[in-house]
């Protein structure tokens, strides 16, 4: 029988982070990609190569969207997309700190169908089907039930381009202030899953890329939560800005993220 989507998302994210594992064992290759914050390593590159020829040998006809750009357009006019974070958290890795992943997924449209996200130094596997719920390292999950934001653990991430243009310290200051807590773990596609796994009430960010919440995105979804914009309009992938939460807080957080923003307008 052949292999349905989520089995060679799967499959190829436990390949790749074992890459990922291989790579961090050896001397770092650094490269910059812009200035001195935008890194790319050998690990990303090895890791892309590898999930890019896999998905491409699985499905010829698809598109992929790759971080690195190696992906391609599909070979005929196929409507399925793949969303590749090859190693989302690559400042972690290059400092050797073990928060990173693999991060996959595959879209029909704008529908997201099937999300693998893999921390290789920990072997935590998150994994979604549309319509089929969430697991974690095979268990189904649920996102966490807490209602109120200031019994909450909130996450957020900081870009690495253009950093004094981003609001986000502003917000980082007034969610620390009312919760318990705003963490900055350095991976958005790991922060996601950790909304869905309940570990996290909620998350924030600005200008994520589709590869760095593809993923993340059906994973909580799938495990109840809601993804939204400030504004509460559906989060479109690549918007400029996500807020996803248990969907309980959803409400609190986003009224709070729109009076934040009242008063230090976001320029993202
Ligand atoms: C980054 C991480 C980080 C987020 C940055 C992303 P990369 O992805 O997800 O948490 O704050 O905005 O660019 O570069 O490590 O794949
Ligand atoms: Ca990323
Ligand atoms: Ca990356």
């Amino acid at each position: 029988m052949p292999k349905n989507f989520l089995e060679v998302a799967v499959e190829i994210a436990q390949e790749a982070g074992k890459i990922l594992v291989e790579e961090l064992a050896r001397p770092l290759d650094i490269r910059y990609k812009g200035d001195e914050v935008d890194l790319v390593t050998q690990a990303d590159k090895r890791s892309e190569r590898f999930i890019v020829e896999r998905l491409t040998k699985h499905f010829p006809e698809h598109a992929i969207a790759a971080e690195e750009g190696t992906g391609h357009e599909s070979a005929s006019a196929s409507e399925f997309r793949w969303h590749v974070d090859p190693l989302d958290g690559t400042t972690n890795f290059a400092h050797g700190y073990p928060c990173f992943c693999v991060s996959i997924a595959l879209a029909r449209r704008d529908t997201l169908l099937a999300a693998a996200v893999f921390n290789p130094v920990h072997n935590e596997l998150f994994a979604a089907a549309r319509g089929e719920g969430a697991t974690f390292n095979g268990k189904k999950i649920h996102v966490s039930k807490n209602a109120t934001l200031s019994t909450s653990l909130l996450c957020t991430g900081f870009p690495v381009r253009n950093r004094k243009a981003s609001p986000n310290l502003q917000y980082y200051g007034e969610f620390t202030q009312c919760s318990h807590g705003v963490r900055r773990d350095g991976s958005a596609a790991l922060d996601l899953a950790c909304v869905a796994t309940g570990r996290f009430d909620g998350f924030w960010e600005f200008g994520l890329q589709k590869w760095d919440t593809a993923a993340g995105v059906l994973l909580i979804e799938e495990a109840g939560g809601k993804v939204s914009d400030f504004s509460g309009n559906p989060y479109k992938l690549g918007g400029p800005v996500v807020l996803a939460t248990n969907g309980l807080i959803h409400e609190e957080m986003r009224a709070m993220a729109m009076e934040i923003s009242r008063r230090a307008p976001a320029n993202p």
